[in-house]
């Protein structure tokens, strides 16, 4: 997997993808309105919001699904407005949505993993390699050749996301991936979200409305009311947990806890954002006793 490291050192511009003033409406029904955005290369941005706030809508407007209605957004130089750069731009943003039975399209694991990379034309060996890293990537090297529908959601989501791996994408847009997984399909999911961005150096965009998962990013961006209404690192937004609320989020569970423990009189940090956090904390108290 070094090649998609190579990727970045090549690179010269510093933000992969950038929204110059962008402004979208649905018909008459303004959506985002004057957003200034840059997201690095290898940087992990998690975006939050309550439900309409258009998360989704700056998803697609990132891929090019939608175009702006004013203002410009650019992935790697390239302007998404311009229809001859759109299949390179979605060589290098891959998505992945909600559901991953919308997104699986072959009977067999690898089939559908090849899916993508069969299309571009490359040649056969290019694409075994391909599929054969991407697969095990997600960790799915037992399922290669297993029907999709017999794999849990967990599993078929990370399916959908080395089909999105297998077109070596410099970076991954998931739009609510673990929305419909139970908690261990989640955990797992993140994993692998979590070592791509880390070990692989592929920029994520992780669209989620688990607080707990947005604890993972390097930075988190809040929309409310068609604007950005905050940005920070994770401890820095869930330090302002009357803000978060106020914009119908919570704050990580391990928070809440922390919060409440620190009102009655245990002496932790309220912005805690992590569980070995709040372990590392009531260890040091209970050491303090002793
Ligand atoms: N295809 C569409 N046509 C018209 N309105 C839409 C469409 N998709 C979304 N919307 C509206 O745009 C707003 C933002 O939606 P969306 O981006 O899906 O928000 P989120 O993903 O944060 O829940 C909502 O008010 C939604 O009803
Ligand atoms: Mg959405």
């Amino acid at each position: 997997m070094r090649e998609y490291i190579d990727f970045y050192e090549e690179g010269i511009v510093s933000s992969l993808i950038k929204f110059d003033n962008v402004s979208f409406s649905y018909g008459k029904n303004s959506v985002l309105q004057d957003i200034d955005l840059s997201v690095e290369k290898g940087e992990f941005l998690a975006v939050l919001g309550y439900n309409g706030s258009g998360k989704s809508t700056m998803a697609k407007l990132i891929n090019g699904i939608l175009v702006p209605s004013s203002g410009k957004v650019y992935v790697d130089g390239m302007d998404t407005s311009d229809e001859k750069n759109l299949s390179e731009i979605r060589k290098k943003a891959g998505m992945v949505f909600q559901n991953p039975d919308n997104q699986i399209v072959a009977t067999i694991v690898e089939e559908d993993v090849a899916f993508a990379p069969e299309n571009l034309g490359l040649d056969p060996k290019e694409i075994r390699t391909r599929v054969d890293d991407a697969i095990k990537a997600v960790g799915l090297e037992k399922h290669i050749k297993d029907a999709p529908h017999k794999l849990s959601g967990g599993q078929k989501q990370r399916v959908a996301i080395a089909g999105v791996l297998a077109m070596r994408p410099m970076c991954i847009i998931l739009d609510e991936p673990t929305a419909m997984l139970d908690p261990k399909g989640r955990s797992l999911v993140m994993n692998v979200i979590n070592r791509l961005n880390r070990e692989n150096g592929i920029t994520v965009v992780l669209i989620t409305h688990f607080m707990e998962e947005a604890v993972l990013a390097d930075r988190i961006i809040v929309l409310a009311n068609g604007k950005i209404a905050m940005e920070g690192t994770p401890r820095t937004i869930f330090s302002e947990k009357d803000k978060v609320t106020s914009l119908g989020l919570e704050v990580p569970p391990v928070t809440e806890l922390a919060i409440k423990l620190s009102e009655n009189g245990i002496k932790v940090s309220k912005d805690i954002i992590r569980p070995e956090e709040l372990i590392e904390a009531i260890t040091a108290l209970k050491e303090d006793i002793h």
